[in-house]
């Protein structure tokens, strides 16, 4: 085992409290100490213990790596033709979903891997150290299962989403029990969670309900997608039924908020998604001041959704959501790792996983102080320097 020492962090973001003021806990002038793949040790730069290697990263910012607690990445095909066509005044809609159904059966295994891989290359290097990653954009049995053990070799975090939508040939009713019966059966070894989107044109509270309560006997843990595209009972049942998060949470009422800021459930907002269908944002204001747990996800999809930058999406929950720059970057980091359940990601203290970005910038206000401009300039993932400074 070896040791690496990364000093003159000019604003190390840390997200810990004992460390510095809340949320973000920051130490300037700090130096950080990795020993195989955990942080060992945080501090100032002057106080640095010896260590076998060294960075300099000569005063750049340094952060938890993102964590991107919301992704469609196994999927075959492109929808470029939707997004232009919603650009110019066509609504967003469920239904498409179906395109990428298609294309992602006919594809081969070894094409969605390529595809996985290359997105999940692209996030890394824009800072991304981990991911969650859904199954949805396959729906017979052979194929959901096909996705989440692809996905399964890429992340320990995979999320059975069976009931994405009804495919061609089923009532809500006989594809709901297929998602419980034998797809499940076949998925549940394969993931750590189960999704459903609860929504109009795809499946209503009973449905979602029975979905949900399927896996959690299973031993999976319940997220939703809830309160998309109108409002609807996604959040009361992500709460309900102790969900870890409730994603998207775009139209709440005040008892959706309640519920939110009274739970454990995470209210995952993916703002990509509503300047991707030209939608109103979610309002982060309201869930924040009420108390609720808010994450920033991606939802990288081809759909709703093609970006797996967190840096924009960050951009976009302080321009468009009224976040702060310190609320978007925890929400992007500690907020993801909430809505995973995780405790050793999305903080840099003694003992969290060696996961972080350095910045081609003195403080974390860049990511959205300079919208669109590719800051991350070193990557390091579980002590593993991934992408060097150069
Ligand atoms: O999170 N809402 C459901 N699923 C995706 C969109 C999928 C698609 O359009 O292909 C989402 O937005
Ligand atoms: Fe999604």
């Amino acid at each position: 085992m070896s040791t690496l020492a990364i000093t003159n962090i000019r604003e190390l973001v840390t997200n810990s409290a004992e460390l510095g003021p809340a949320p973000l806990g920051v130490i300037s002038d700090a130096a950080l100490v990795i020993d195989d793949d955990r942080v060992a040790w945080v501090g100032p730069t002057s106080a640095v213990p010896e260590a076998d290697r060294q960075i300099d990263v000569a005063g750049r910012a340094a952060i938890p790596g993102f964590v991107d607690s919301h992704a469609h990445l196994v999927f075959a095909g492109d929808r470029s033709a939707e997004f232009a066509a919603r650009m110019t005044g066509t609504p967003y809609t469920a239904g498409g979903i179906r395109s990428t159904v298609a294309a992602t059966r006919a594809a081969t295994d070894a094409e969605l891997l390529a595809n996985l891989d290359r997105l999940l290359e692209e996030a890394l290097r824009q800072g991304t150290t981990t991911t969650e990653c859904k199954s949805g954009y396959g729906l017979t049995v052979a194929d959901e299962a096909r996705s989440l053990r692809i996905a399964g070799t890429r992340t320990p975090h995979a999320t059975y989403l069976g009931a994405h939508v009804i495919p061609d040939g089923y009532t809500e009713e006989s594809y709901v029990d297929l998602v419980c019966g034998a797809m499940l059966d076949e998925c549940a070894p394969l993931a750590r969670f189960v999704d459903a989107f609860c929504e109009r044109g795809a499946f209503g509270a009973d449905a979602t309900r029975a979905v949900l309560a399927a896996g959690a006997a299973k031993g999976l843990i319940p997220r939703v997608h809830a309160n998309q595209l109108g409002p609807g009972p996604g959040v009361q049942l992500a709460v309900e039924l102790g969900a870890a998060s409730a994603d998207h949470c775009t139209y709440l009422s005040d008892e959706d908020v309640d519920a939110l800021s009274t739970s454990d459930t995470v209210a995952t907002l993916l703002p990509g998604v509503e300047f991707s269908t030209r939608s109103p944002y979610p309002d982060a204001r309201r869930l924040i001041d009420a108390g609720a747990t808010v994450a920033i996800a991606t939802d990288c999809n081809p759909g709703s959704c093609y970006t797996n930058s967190m840096p924009f999406c960050i951009a976009l929950a302080v321009r468009e959501m009224r976040m702060s720059p310190a609320e978007a970057l925890w929400s992007a980091t500690a907020g993801g790792a909430r809505a995973l359940q995780l405790d050793d990601v999305g903080a840099l203290r003694p003992g969290a996983r060696a996961d972080l970005a350095i910045l081609d910038a003195p403080s974390y206000l860049h990511l959205a102080y300079r919208p669109g401009v590719p800051l991350v300039a070193a990557v390091i993932r579980g002590g593993v320097v991934i992408k060097e400074l150069e």
